[in-house]
Formats: structure tokens, C-alpha cells, sequence
């Protein structure tokens, strides 16, 4: 279940053997190679026109390390074209919104909608599934490397206006006019006379179109997944091992439900850097220094629960954070213990892999700063010492399948995109909202499953909507008919499918299901708090208020000040009217999971659950210790009653 990130074009050829014998030594059982390595698979461009590939040195790393026991994944090296390759076709490189070539140098340093890009994509990687497809240690394939990393899924070249303009026409069937109508296009004589005219929504003299930018947002996520099923196509004629890609944390420039299932992969994996998130992200200054050591405890978890649902129940962490990074601003040394706590979090959460990033620590180029497994000279990091520990504990304990979990929470890349378009108060950020809901109800100890906009809710419990900007018909019916308590989050159906606002104004159809009509919203800036009371409820907005009137038969549960409604009831529907704080998103989610059934555990410090089958995990991401809630008289299977800082315990659950 343990794995390792490896580069053995990094090394001289007489290590590997005695690196993949130490890996096996450690317990590891898989091997990431390749992603990086087309220009020593691929040197040149011979001069004849055939290509000149050398594959003499990954067949024999590939060798080495199956003979060693590790099982191969084999990753495509699409994400950095060699400098002939950009050389000789130019387009290769995307484009900023500021209009400027993105140059050679690093990587990622090309555009999904480049003619030239996917025939050279689609060559290499036939070229190395003819090779290693049926290669018996080779048993995973990885596509590319992080879509979307350094910003990249967004590109303003010619390619991408050419392949924009011929989705228009199939999104709008032909009709320039529906087009119009659907961006409002008359406002400011923006209107087109045919999908030849449509321009990029970059460099315009003010903001252009919302809508215009909300299809091209849309337009660049799909291209990302239809250059992703290109290669996926490809390998599935030679090979019939699983396909996967790594995702990242915190990525909401494509749709990573529409990669997975449009994309046509096998599972989901993605790459867990607990600490340089803390450092990135807008978490507030006091939860940056608090957990400058541990990583905020709910980062891992939420991207976890995230790919899983994805993956459609199967993901791995193919890159584990092993010690320090090299990326964020400042980059601690992860507390002694978090290596391990990371693996055994991941594995709770139901990861199939957990694979360390990386080997050995890399001694040149742009991640000297960044640990490995192993040490410049060899020897063990701390990283390696972990992953060892874990790897003997996993011998001893047999994990359970995954079980659904009790409460959903509703992700929608589409909100974010909608938010981040207009975002009208400018602190709005989709993301964190989406996070402090699902860590209000981490507090509580509570499981969660991630679900789609429309996925089928039947089995849940507890059903949370931090926001959905513009629901489908599926996502609306599945809200309707689910009979789960729901907790629905503030600015929700507040624009249709084209961004307009509903003609009978938000949340338009979902009105049916919450028993409210917003008047209009208020946008506040920060330093502005509006408190909330009503019956045991209280707490404060910040940020964003819907000024809202209640239909016949809704109950109002709690106001502000100011007498607008703040809490809304409807059956068993809950609106949020505003942000609201942690606090009392908390009170809401814990009354609603009670009346519904469900336990909700109060927890020590910085204490979470996470049950995989009958076992019931609780990891302690901090500097204190804490009391694990475990019944009197338990027999831990890891750990104890007190939970040191980067501490797990498990026990059975009675
Ligand atoms: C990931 C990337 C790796 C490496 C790592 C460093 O984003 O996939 O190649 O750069 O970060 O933390």
C-alpha cells in the first residue's frame, strides 16, 4: 500500500539496483517513474525525420526495479516537451491572459488545444505503450503530470480561439443568435454575426462578458479532459493495466468530476502537501502559525474525501509531502510523526496507495530544497524512517472496505467558477467556503462522502450545500427527492446555467425546496460582522448577506439585527442566508445530524475521526496532545487513550 515517487534519469545507473532493493527494505511497493523524461527518451529529432528514441536506459530501470518486487507506475511524459520538440513547433506554448508566450524552462509549457501538441502527445505516447504495454512490472500508468499546475489549463493562443470558436457552435448548435442571448451580448454592442467573430475573453479594455468567460472556463476544463482521453485512448490499445492522473490540492480550474469520467480513467490520485497548503491558502494568520508544523488537519482529509469521489470509490496519494517542500514561502519541517500520521490519514479516508514524493532528495535544479525519502547522501530521511514504521504497522492490520458515510457534502467546480467570475465581494472564495463547512462537521467527528451537483443522495443522512450557484435539473432533483436533512449555503441559485440572474430572482428553482426569494445581497467588505440570533442559535455573517423575504410555511429559526431572515426551515431543508462563522455552521450541522440520527462525537483539541469499516481512526494534527474518545476498557490497535501531537490511535468499534 506504500509507494515512491523515483527518477532514474536523476542518477547514475549504477545506484538503481541498490536504491530499488532499499525501497523493498522499507516496505514499498510501487515505483512512479517516467513523467519527466522525455528528453532522454526522445533526445532529438532525427535529422531523417525518424524519431530517435532511447530506450535502452528505461528498459533496464524498469528491469531493476520489477526484479526488486516493486510494481511500475509508468507515467506518459507529456507535461515537459523537450526544447527541439517547442523549437520546431512553436505553438506548442500556451499563452497568458496577458497575451505572452509562456517560454521553455521549466514545465507545463504547453497548450491542450495545440494541433501540433496532441500529434506529438499522441506519437510519444503510442510510442511508449508499444514499448511497455504489455511490460510485465509495468502495472499502473499515470497520464501527464497535475493538469492545471503553475496555471496552466487556461491558454489565449490561436489554437485555443480556433477549438473555442467550434465548441460555441456545437454548445449554441449553430446559433450565433443563442449565443447573443445567452451572453447578453446587446449590452454593449458585443453582439456577433457569426462563431468566426467570437474573440478570447482576454484583453479587453474593461471586464468582458461573465457569461463569455463562464463558457470559456468551460471550454478550457473540457479541453483538458478530451487531451487527457486522447492518451488514455492510446494506452487502452496496448495495455490493459489502470490509468490514473495526479491530481492537486486546491485546483478548481477544470472540472475534476468531468476528467475522471470524460477523461475515461481508471482512478484518481492526486498529491498531498499538507504543510505548503497551509502556507498558500487564505487561512488566517493565527491557523498558519498553529499548524506551521502539522498542516491544517482538515487539507488532506477534504482532498481525500474529495477523490475518492472522483475516482468513484478508488484513489491513491501518488505524492505524499515527505519532510520539508520547496514551493510555499516558508517551509518548515513537518513535526517528527506527520509522515506517518499523513500515510495512516490517507489509508483511513480509504486511499489504495500512498506513494512518497520523492526517492532521494535532488541535488540540482529548481527542488534542492525539497526532501526525500533518502538524503542527498544517501541515507534515510526522517520522511523514510515513517514510511518504514508504517509499512511494519500494516502487516499487523488488516483494513476494512469503505463504507458510505453518513453525511454528503455537494462540491460544483461550476460554483467556483461562477464566484471567481464576478465575485462581488471580493474575500467570496468558493474554495474556503467549501472547506470551513466540511471542517465544522470534521469538528463533530462526523464522516463525510463528497458528492457531485446531481449525484443520487439515497442512503444519506445529512446532505451540505456550502453554495450552488446555478443548479441543474438533475442536481435539483436529486435535492428534492432525497429526504436527507440539508444544509443550503448562502448566494445559492442565484444565476441560470448562461449567468443571468434568475427571472424570478434567486435562488430561481430551488425557491421550491428552501421557501425563499432574495431581494437583493449584500456584498460586505472585511471588518464588517453582522450578528445572528434565534432561539439556541447564534453567531455572525461576514462577507456576503442575501437580504431575503420567506414564503408561506418556511420558519424563520434565526435573524439579524436589522430583523432580515438569517436561518430559514423548510421541512427538512436548512438555509444559511449568509457566511456564516464556523460557529454556527457547527451549531447547524450538529442539531441537524442529531435530529437526523447520526452521532456526532465532541472532540478533544485538534482530534478527527475517520472509521474505515469497523475500525475507527482518530489523528491528532498538532502540537498538543489530546484524549482519544475511544469506549472505557478499549484495546487500541495503534496507539492509546492520549493521542500525542502527530499521533494516531485505532481501535474497533463495539
Ligand atoms: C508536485 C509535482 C512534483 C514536484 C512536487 C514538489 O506538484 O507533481 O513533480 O514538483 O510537486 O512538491
Amino acid at each position: 500500500m506504500l509507494g515512491v515517487c523515483y527518477y532514474p534519469e536523476h542518477w547514475p545507473e549504477a545506484e538503481w539496483k541498490d536504491n530499488a532493493r532499499r525501497m523493498a527494505e522499507m516496505g514499498l511497493s510501487t515505483v512512479r517513474i517516467g513523467e519527466f523524461a522525455w528528453s532522454r527518451i526522445e533526445p532529438k529529432d532525427s535529422a531523417t525525420g525518424i524519431p530517435a528514441y532511447e530506450w535502452g536506459w528505461l528498459d533496464r530501470a524498469i528491469d531493476v526495479l520489477g526484479a526488486a518486487g516493486l510494481k511500475v507506475v509508468l507515467g506518459t511524459p507529456t507535461a515537459t516537451p523537450p526544447k527541439w520538440l517547442v523549437d520546431k513547433y512553436p505553438g506548442i506554448l500556451p499563452v497568458d491572459k496577458e497575451g505572452r508566450v509562456r517560454g521553455f524552462g521549466s514545465r507545463r509549457h504547453y497548450d491542450f488545444s495545440s494541433p501540433d501538441y496532441r500529434r506529438e502527445s499522441a506519437r510519444i505516447v503510442t510510442a511508449m505503450a508499444e514499448r511497455y504495454g504489455s511490460n510485465p512490472h509495468v502495472a499502473y500508468w499515470q497520464i501527464d503530470n497535475e493538469f492545471g499546475c503553475h496555471d496552466t489549463i487556461r491558454s489565449y493562443s490561436p489554437a485555443a480561439l480556433a477549438r473555442f470558436r467550434q465548441w460555441l457552435a456545437r454548445r449554441y448548435e449553430g446559433s450565433i443568435e443563442k449565443l447573443n442571448a445567452a451572453w447578453g451580448n446587446v449590452f454593449w454592442s458585443m453582439e456577433f454575426n457569426g462563431f468566426d467573430e467570437v474573440s478570447l475573453p482576454n484583453l479587453t479594455v474593461t471586464e468582458s462578458g461573465p457569461s463569455h468567460r463562464l463558457d470559456y472556463f468551460r471550454f478550457a476544463s473540457d479541453e483538458a479532459a478530451d487531451y487527457c482521453r486522447m492518451q488514455v485512448e492510446i494506452l487502452r490499445r496496448h495495455t490493459k493495466a489502470d490509468v490514473t492522473h495526479n491530481y492537486m490540492g486546491f485546483t478548481w480550474t477544470f472540472d475534476h468530476f468531468d476528467m475522471h469520467n470524460e477523461g475515461g480513467l481508471d482512478f484518481a490520485s492526486w498529491d498531498s502537501y499538507p504543510l505548503g497548503f497551509t502556507r498558500e491558502q487564505p487561512f488566517e494568520p493565527e491557523e498558519k502559525t498553529a499548524y506551521a508544523f502539522t498542516g491544517h488537519p482538515d487539507i488532506a482529509a477534504f482532498h481525500h474525501d474529495l477523490y475518492r469521489a472522483v475516482g468513484r470509490g478508488r484513489f491513491w496519494v501518488m505524492e505524499q509531502q515527505p519532510g520539508p517542500v520547496n514551493w510555499a514561502d516558508h517551509n518548515t519541517v513537518p513535526l517528527p510523526g506527520m509522515v506517518r500520521l499523513w500515510t495512516w490519514q490517507a489509508l483511513s479516508h480509504g486511499a489504495e496507495v500512498v506513494s512518497y514524493f520523492r526517492w532521494k532528495q535532488a541535488y540540482f535544479a529548481q527542488e534542492q530544497y525539497h526532501a526525500g525519502l533518502t538524503r542527498v547522501d544517501n541515507e534515510r530521511d526522517v520522511g523514510g524512517e515513517e514510511a518504514a514504521t508504517v509499512a511494519g504497522e500494516l502487516k499487523q492490520l488488516a483494513l476494512p472496505p469503505v463504507q458510505q458515510a453518513p453525511v454528503a457534502l455537494v462540491i460544483d467546480y461550476s460554483s467556483q467558477w461562477m464566484t471567481a467570475i464576478q465575485p462581488q465581494s471580493a474575500t467570496f472564495n468558493y474554495s474556503m467556503l467549501a472547506f470551513r463547512w466540511y471542517e465544522a462537521a470534521r469538528k463533530l467527528g462526523l464522516d463525510i462522502d463528497i458528492v457531485p451537483p446531481g449525484a443520487d443522495l439515497a442512503g444519506y443522512k445529512l446532505v451540505l450545500v456550502p453554495t450552488l450557484i446555478a443548479p441543474t435539473a438533475a442536481a435539483l432533483k436529486a435535492l428534492a427527492s432525497s429526504g436527507a436533512a440539508t444544509l443550503i449555503g448562502p448566494r445559492s441559485g442565484s444565476k441560470t446555467i448562461d449567468y443571468q440572474i434568475p427571472r424570478t430572482l434567486a435562488p430561481g428553482e430551488m425557491a421550491a425546496i428552501t421557501g425563499h426569494k432574495v431581494l437583493r445581497s449584500d456584498a460586505m467588505p472585511p471588518g464588517i460582522v453582522k450578528p445572528v440570533k434565534g432561539g439556541n442559535l447564534k453567531g455572525e455573517v461576514t462577507c456576503w448577506r442575501d437580504l431575503s423575504e420567506v414564503a408561506a410555511g418556511t420558519e424563520v429559526l434565526a435573524s439579524f439585527e436589522d430583523g432580515w431572515p438569517a436561518v430559514l426551515k423548510r421541512g427538512k431543508v436548512v438555509t444559511l442566508t449568509g457566511k456564516a462563522d464556523g460557529g454556527l455552521v457547527g451549531t447547524l450541522i450538529r442539531q441537524m445530524a442529531q435530529e437526523a440520527g447520526v452521532a456526532v462525537t465532541e472532540l478533544d483539541g485538534d482530534l478527527r475521526l475517520r472509521r474505515r469499516g469497523d475500525i475507527v481512526f482518530c489523528i491528532n494534527s498538532s502540537e498538543k496532545p489530546a484524549r482519544a474518545p475511544a469506549p472505557e476498557g478499549t484495546s487500541f490497535l495503534l496507539g492509546g487513550r492520549e493521542v500525542p501531537p502527530a499521533g494516531v490511535s485505532a481501535w474497533r468499534q463495539p
